[in-house]
């Protein structure tokens, strides 16, 4: 396992559409181990992978109840609305709130390529919503009602 370098807001690489994956190796195995890792390391609730310069639809996220691994997440049902404060490994030091559904529904693959369902609230419903954004291109800041200022953070 290896902790991978975080790619910052800038860098093109974020702003591009992933690739779905087809094939469900050891390689993968290992890039889910090595995303899950760094986003330990940072504290982050979720990565993905165009985040670690990888334009796969892969993401990674433990909000504090065990780590979810999605291979090719699809939104397949979302409901309510929640208004929380988002921010971004990727964007570091940048915090703004965002709208987003308060309960979710994704079907993606795991890593042997079998498809499974799973449901998310408040905190897992954003993290979903803020990863799946990621391996389309989009960032938190794209969904921004408002971002916080300096005075907000602590
Ligand atoms: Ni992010």
């Amino acid at each position: 396992m290896a902790i991978r370098n975080i790619v910052t807001e800038g860098d093109e690489i974020l702003r591009k559409v992933c690739r779905k994956i087809e094939k469900f190796d050891d390689k993968l195995k290992e890039l889910l181990e090595d995303m899950a890792e760094t986003m330990y390391n940072s504290n982050g609730v979720g990565l993905a992978a165009p985040q670690v310069g990888l334009l796969k639809r892969i993401v990674v996220i433990d909000v504090g109840e065990g780590l979810i691994e999605l291979i090719n997440p699809v939104i397949i049902e979302k409901s309510g609305e929640q208004r929380e404060v988002e921010g971004c490994l990727s964007i570091p030091g940048e915090y703004g709130i965002t709208i987003r559904p308060m309960k979710v529904t994704v079907e993606a693959q795991d890593r042997n390529g079998n498809y499974f369902q799973v449901k998310g609230e408040g905190l897992l419903a954003r993290a979903f919503c803020h990863e799946i954004d990621h391996i389309d291109g989009i960032l938190f800041k794209d969904r921004v009602v408002r971002m916080l200022d300096k005075s907000e953070l602590n």
